[in-house]
């Protein structure tokens, strides 16, 4: 890290569009969130950059399935990415879409420069394609006749294409890593990248005809082909930093630290690095390849329904328990298990009974013994030890950064809760106030006790922004964590005598036995698939009452009737093909009495969307309409105006 300029570049993959935001996407964002902030307790001025990859096969087939332009959809679907960066408290300065015109045109810039440059060329090719993974692969790459990425068929493909002379950077790439021992990290990644190297490395095909393909960036010099996905995906880093000129004089470029999953460190580590080489661009600092999580021991899937859903985590337990928890449990360079039971355990222990207690006793004390003030600490040197725990503490601190060694911070942090627990015990500032004596070395016991928590809360910040925050408001400090600074750490005496403590959230609260058993059940029957609740059968009985957990199990939302035919040899059900946003659904539904296809066609309405599919007369019903019904007629429900498909009905 350049630490000098004061200037500091982060990103964190742009993320699929069509994907649903699950906690990879989230784990990724936060790591990049925490060294943003950490940077700027540092006074560093710091660009922060995520964002959506809406070009390639998969959107288009999306967009293809749901009758819709394909900018339409991946205008509709981006947000979902933004709205939890917003939630889980992301402070990114930029959010950038390949779709967006600074990016293309920075893409085309590019392409035209390296084509003329002759780093670029025109080949026909023969090999096999994966159309999923938009990849071709070598007859020898194959396996038993399959994609090795995804084990899916390929198809045997021959084509006139426009290569990237990306071999011939093979031995310069290996050296640079060699010669720079903390671009690759962690270690063990390094050295998977090594081994890649060390076979010849090839040129990268970096075109698809349009006939194929329409969807994506045109090359500039022959328009009968698109860009290929990644190419045209890894330049968000530096077209979001604007022209190329811009990106050489302007200040952010190279970046500190651009963070991956492991599974895309090859075409960062090496597709990435070698388009930068031929575009005569300094590499990033860093490129860190995080591990991945699993859920329960098991990979997360949509078929293997447990996929853990960040919106539902917040609700739950809270935005920063989250933030927490995901970079406390497992070092960031390895693959980690996610289980509920872990995440309660570390709320509990960590976070109500050793940082709340901290919090709990010292503003009680201060509010009891002083009044609710801020004592003085008077000329004391008493506070030598807890002061220097913490100016010890922090170049640990500050290396645990440099190595993204996020478990290790917090860790080397909660012993600094612990220290000041400690003090507290051993000074037991109640029997001070016991004694006239005591009096007298009571208010800087309090001072010191306050100040260790102020530290805290400063360091925590990068994590935990939200409680940081609250912590200092409730010690009367103003202006936020970020004003306070990490020098603030060892400069100590950063609390103003005679300020008030002020009201402030209850950070923390123990998860009891019986409230853990009910979030257990809710979270399990939210990705399992349990029985629904029991339902009124009879009109005249109301159903039997049921949690707002159980309510909230429904994910219910507004569907457009695209194609509707009335079932054969049925006089009640009619087959539906109804858009909810992310996807088209066949719906089976018992209202052919009431309408006819024609008039549904159109139509709005809602649907149960995590209905378990079930066979209607042979034919799979993916999901559930809601109408009411009177005296055999029945009634749609829908809305007095007009909500955009996909919309969340609650
Ligand atoms: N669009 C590409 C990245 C292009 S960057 C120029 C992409 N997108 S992705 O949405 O599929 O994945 C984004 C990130 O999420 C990757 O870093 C990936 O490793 C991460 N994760 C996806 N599932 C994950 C887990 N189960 N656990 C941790 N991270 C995981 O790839």
């Amino acid at each position: 890290m350049q630490d000098k300029r004061k200037k500091f570049y982060v990103t964190t993959p742009i993320y699929y569009v069509n994907d649903v935001p699950h906690l990879g996407h989230a784990y990724t964002t936060i790591a990049a969130d925490v060294i943003a902030r950490y940077k700027r307790l540092n006074g560093y001025e710091v660009s922060f950059l995520t964002g959506s990859d809406e070009h390639g096969q998969k959107v288009q087939q999306a967009a293809q399935e749901l009758k819709v332009d394909p900018q339409v959809h991946v205008d509709r679907l981006h947000t979902r990415f933004n709205d939890l960066w917003k939630r889980l408290n992301i402070s990114n300065t930029d959010f950038i879409r390949t779709t967006e015109e600074r990016h293309k045109k920075i893409v085309r810039e590019i392409l035209q420069d390296l084509f003329n440059r002759g780093e670029i060329y025109k080949d026909s090719y023969e090999g096999w394609y994966c159309m999923p993974d938009e990849r071709f692969w070598t007859e020898k790459d194959l396996v038993n006749g399959t994609c090795p990425e995804c084990g899916r068929s390929v198809d045997k493909i021959q084509e006139h294409n426009y290569f990237f002379k990306m071999g011939q950077y093979g031995e310069w790439l290996a050296e640079h890593i060699r010669t720079h021992p903390t671009f690759i990290q962690p270690e063990s990644r390094k050295n998977e990248v090594l081994g890649f190297l060390s076979k010849p490395l090839g040129d990268l095909c970096i075109s698809r005809p349009k006939s194929r393909l329409s969807w994506g960036i045109p090359l500039p010099f022959n328009a009968d082909y698109v860009t290929y996905v990644w190419f045209d995906a890894l330049i968000n880093y530096i077209s979001a930093l604007g022209s190329q000129d811009d990106v050489r004089n302007g200040g952010f470029w190279p970046a500190d630290f651009h963070l991956v999953g492991k599974d895309i460190l090859t075409t960062h580590a090496v597709y990435w690095s070698t388009m930068l080489k031929a575009m005569n661009l300094p590499l990033p600092s860093t490129i860190f390849a995080h591990g991945w999580w699993t859920v329960d021991g098991k990979k997360m899937s949509k078929s293997l329904r447990n996929v853990v859903e960040p919106n539902l985590l917040i609700d739950l337990f809270g935005v920063d328990s989250i933030r927490y928890f995901l970079l406390r449990e497992a070092p960031f360079g390895q693959d980690a298990d996610f289980s509920h039971k872990a995440l309660i355990g570390r709320i509990n222990s960590d976070l109500a009974n050793n940082l709340g207690n901290l919090l709990n006793r010292t503003v009680s004390m201060i509010k009891r013994y002083h009044d609710g003030k801020i004592p003085d600490p008077g000329e004391t040197t008493d506070c030598d030890s807890l002061k220097n725990e913490f100016a010890s503490a922090l170049p640990e601190i500050r290396k645990g950064y440099d190595e993204l060694a996020y478990n290790k911070i917090l860790e080397r942090i909660w012993k600094l809760v612990d220290a000041g627990n400690k003090w507290i015990d051993v000074k037991a500032p109640w029997n001070l106030f016991k004694t006239e004596e005591g009096q007298k070395e009571l208010a800087p016991v309090m001072y010191h006790t306050a100040e260790s928590l102020r530290a805290v809360a400063v360091l925590i910040y990068p994590f935990m922004p939200h409680t940081s925050e609250q912590i200092l408001i409730q010690l009367g400090v103003e202006g936020g964590p970020e004003n306070q600074g990490i020098d603030s750490i060892s400069n100590w005496y950063g609390l103003k005598p005679g300020t008030e403590l002020q009201k402030g959230e209850r950070l923390f609260p123990r998860i009891e036995e019986k409230q853990e058993q009910e979030i257990q059940q809710t979270l399990e029957s939210a990705s399992k698939d349990n029985a629904a609740p029991k339902t009124a059968e009879n009109q005249d009985e109301l159903g039997a009452p049921i949690s707002i957990e159980d309510v909230m199990k429904l994910d219910l939302r507004v569907g457009k009737i695209l194609e509707a035919e009335n079932v054969k040899k049925s006089k009640k059900l009619v087959k539906l093909k109804v858009d909810i946003g992310l996807e088209i659904r066949q719906v089976v539904a018992g209202i052919a009495t009431s309408y006819e296809p024609e008039a549904l066609v159109g139509r709005s309405i809602i649907l149960v969307a995590n209905l378990k599919p079930a066979k209607l007369m042979g034919i799979e019903s993916q999901g559930m309409v809601l109408a009411g019904s009177a005296d055999g007629n029945i009634v749609l429900a829908g809305f007095d105006q007009e909500l955009p498909t996909g919309a969340r009905v609650k």
